[in-house]
């Protein structure tokens, strides 16, 4: 048989998965995995996606339809205080495709990019799809897992390093950066002359007061901010593949050319749903988060009070634990977990070497669900311990 491709082979086989699988093919296990809200579509764009059902049969811009990415400058404008034009953006399926986009067209074979670890599991497989050189920051449980520019200026070479990638609210991590840590990485990037991929997935799912700030916001970082947003987490669109990535106008002008050869452009029925949902404001996401919150805080505590220590996370809606009580190893763990207290949690190692001995639990998992999980797992972790 004809091999695969080296790139491809040297992919990391990715633990969640096989647990996305299992969950979908066993119901009776409670899965804790998905990066998904568990919400419907906002019932005024499931009305508008059938009024739209005739009208979308044809190809979209690449960059995307120029009413949505007007839109998108206006929510900039106003949600992240970025200002910028529609030229500066290209709407994408999704922002992992505006990820891998932005990979291309900004790291030769070799440049160095720096990222997070623990960092979500998308990152660093795309950057090693094209041949990057990923260079790695340790986010440190003791710091809340924020990310210390000092690591970050220690980590830049002068000669190799172009882009430092930051996600924040994080996945897995649920950390949210301060505005004093942004100010201290955008420092570093001018002086480096190094873009910051700024992902910014979770913008809108903050806790206890917690402040999201875009980094293109703050002065001088028009040419060095590349911003990744998304409909998946704040209006519940993952399944309709919609993104886009905001930056300076060559990167922009870069970008679209390579998207003509991935996917052409994202789905036209997915931007004029965005577009109408971007226009319905962010009502529909307060009302997700705090139905997040409840869930925050019945998990955390429980988790904690079973042994598996996790930060309260001010965003994002995962938990990131602790259970070295348990065992060292998060895939025999997770494993176990499954098939004995039918709870499935996704491997601290899927997300970084430095994420080992711990399991992200997700709680965009219907409280209940959430509730009889714990049950599950509360007897299962006591003769764990003993084991
Ligand atoms: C941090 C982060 N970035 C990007 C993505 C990809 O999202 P999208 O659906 O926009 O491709 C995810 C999905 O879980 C994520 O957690």
């Amino acid at each position: 048989m004809v091999e695969l491709s080296e790139r491809e082979q040297e992919l990391p086989d990715l633990e969640i998965d096989k647990l996305l699988e299992i969950a979908v093919e066993h119901p009776e296990i409670i899965s804790l995995g998905p990066g998904e809200p568990d919400f419907e579509l906002h019932p005024s764009l499931v009305a508008h996606t059938k009024r739209l059902a005739h009208k979308v049969n044809h190809y979209a811009p690449p960059g995307g339809f120029k009413e949505l990415r007007e839109e998108i400058c206006k929510k900039l404008k106003k949600g992240n205080k970025i200002k910028v034009s529609p030229d500066n953006v290209v709407v994408t399926c999704g922002s992992q495709e505006a990820l891998m986009l932005a990979t291309a067209c900004c790291l030769d074979v070799s440049e160095q990019i720096i990222l997070p670890d623990p960092g979500f599991m998308g990152f660093l497989p795309t950057f090693e799809l094209f041949n990057a050189n990923p260079r790695f920051v340790e986010l440190k449980e003791e710091d809340d897992y924020a990310v210390n520019p000092d690591a970050v200026k220690k980590a830049v070479n002068r000669k190799k390093t172009k882009v430092l990638l930051i996600n924040s609210p994080a996945n897995p991590t649920g950390n949210v950066l301060s505005k004093k840590i942004l100010e201290e990485l955008a420092d570093i990037a001018v002086e480096h002359d190094l873009y910051i991929f700024s992902d910014e997935a979770y913008e809108h799912i903050l806790y206890d007061g917690a402040k999201h700030y875009s980094i293109a916001s703050f002065n001088g970082m028009e040419d060095y901010a590349v911003t990744f947003q998304t409909f998946s987490k704040s209006y519940a669109m993952c399944g309709h593949r919609l993104g886009y990535v905001v930056c300076n106008e060559d990167l922009a002008e870069a970008i679209k050319k390579t998207h003509i050869l991935s996917t052409i452009c994202a789905p036209s029925i997915s931007q004029l749903i965005g577009l109408k949902a971007l226009k319905m404001g962010d009502r529909h996401a307060k009302q997700m988060v705090k139905e997040y919150d409840r869930r925050r805080n019945l998990i955390v505590p429980a988790l904690n009070e079973m042994g598996i220590s996790c930060p309260m996370p001010k965003g994002a809606f995962y938990a990131f634990g602790n259970i070295r009580q348990f065992d060292d190893n998060s895939k025999r763990f997770c494993n176990k977990m499954i098939k004995e207290a039918k709870v499935a949690a996704v491997p601290g190692i899927d997300f970084g070497t430095v994420g080992e001995g711990h399991a992200r639990f997700s709680f965009a998992t219907d409280y209940k669900l959430i509730q009889k999980a714990l049950k599950r797992m509360e007897p299962w972790l006591k003769k764990y311990r003993k084991r």
